[in-house]
């Protein structure tokens, strides 16, 4: 019987876990998987409402580290990870996700306890490292044994970087086989009804949280002005962000949002709702990662308020295109979109709901040649 620990901590990791977590049960006879939950994100509508609507058990562990500096809640997350591991029998396999501060934070503490890790959604890179996302990707490859990735583009990236081969495995996007799952839930969410659209009426639906788009009161105006412009034409639907919201707040541009008309800002929402809304769009506006693939994944036209993305195939294959940061292009490039036909695109190799399928295949042949060297 193999132990595996599944990591997770702020929003975008339950969707990339869960439908892991599930294949990972099938095999209950060989596998005994355990969740844990870091605590970064910890809002119940950036945490718990995700176990409801991904029909997740709740953790088996939870860490609490809550938010911090990036200093202080990566070392409060490998304090509190090794701390628990070591007071507890090891696992024989850690598995994280992404490119958050918990996905780096529990690598480094099982590598340095000579536990395998594994990395799902590796070899991303959008080669910025101003990007604390680019930091923690780069570094939690270094140290993986199992690097499983998304799309073709980031095997190359890590073959470059001289990762060997023999790591890396090619299985698709683990965030489609949640999409794929959830679907038939989503489409009957009723939040378009909650926040009082009209069942046909056209919308943009935007998310913003990167620090360089919300923390500075000069990069978050640029964007709030282009959404004064837009909202004159078509409605903008804004679950906001912790981050963003208490930045918003922080810089004193409360009033300026709330007077903004055709702009309506809600709470975060749930996975469901999220992508009801994602679906029937006219557009999506984001400086999201994982977005940016769903919109591909649905040909949602996605404009993405970012200089790069370390998920060039959205643009390439898909309907992605980034944005210049300032309100002209931003206005632009919005009001060509909703004008201009639907582009084609072709859905990524592996983006197929299926994904979990083949992670557990390449976690079994590595237990079974594990063996086998021994
Ligand atoms: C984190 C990830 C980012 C990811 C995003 C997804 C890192 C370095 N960043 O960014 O890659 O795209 O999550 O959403 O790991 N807060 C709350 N309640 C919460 C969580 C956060 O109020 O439940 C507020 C706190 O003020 C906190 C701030 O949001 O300081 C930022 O949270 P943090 O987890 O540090 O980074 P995110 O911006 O959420
Ligand atoms: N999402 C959600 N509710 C929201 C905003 C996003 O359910 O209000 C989902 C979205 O569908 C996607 C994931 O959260 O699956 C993306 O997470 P986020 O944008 O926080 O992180 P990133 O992908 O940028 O790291």
């Amino acid at each position: 019987m193999k132990k595996i620990q599944l990591i997770v901590g702020a929003r975008p990791n339950f969707m990339k876990i869960a439908p892991l977590y599930r294949e990972l049960e099938k095999k209950k006879d060989i596998f005994k998987v355990s969740l844990i939950h870091t605590g970064q994100h910890y809002d119940e509508k950036m945490s718990e409402l995700f176990f409801d609507d991904l029909e997740m058990p709740k953790p088996d562990v939870y860490l609490n580290v809550g938010s911090g500096t990036h200093g202080e809640q990566t070392a409060r997350i490998i304090e509190r990870y090794e701390e628990f591991i070591l007071s507890s029998t090891p696992p024989d396999l850690v598995v994280v996700a992404g490119d958050v501060n918990s996905t780096f934070a529990c690598a480094l503490v099982a590598k340095k306890l000579c536990i395998p890790v594994a990395h799902l959604e590796a070899g991303l890179r959008s080669y910025d490292e101003r990007m604390p996302e680019e930091i923690n990707r780069v570094l939690t490859d270094r140290i993986s044994d199992i690097l499983l990735t998304p799309s073709i583009d980031a095997n190359k990236n890590l073959e470059k970087e001289g990762i060997d081969p023999k790591k890396i495995f090619f299985v698709g996007n683990i965030m489609i086989d949640s999409l794929v799952e959830q679907l038939e839930k989503a489409k009957k969410s009723k939040i378009k009804k909650t926040l009082g659209l009209d069942n046909d009426e056209q919308y943009i639906l935007t998310t913003l949280h990167r620090p360089s788009n919300v923390d500075e009161r000069e990069g978050l105006k640029t964007i709030l002005y282009a959404f004064a412009e837009i909202g004159k034409s078509i409605k903008i639907i804004f679950p906001m962000h912790p981050r963003t919201q208490k930045n918003i707040d922080r810089l004193g541009l409360a009033e300026m949002v709330e007077n903004t008309p055709g702009l309506l800002i809600s709470e975060p929402i749930g996975y469901h709702d999220f992508i009801k809304m994602e679906m029937e769009a006219s557009l999506v506006l984001t400086d999201s990662g994982g977005i940016q693939e769903e919109t591909t994944y649905f040909g949602i036209p996605c404009l993405t308020l970012r200089e790069n993305t370390e998920r060039p195939i959205t643009i390439t294959q898909g309907t992605n295109q980034l944005v210049q940061l300032d309100t002209e292009s931003i206005v632009n490039a919005t009001l060509d979109v909703l004008k201009r036909k639907r582009k084609k695109r072709t859905v990524p190799k592996f983006w197929d709901g299926k994904t979990g399928e083949r992670v557990v295949e390449v976690i079994v042949r590595y237990f079974d040649e594990e063996k086998s060297s021994y």
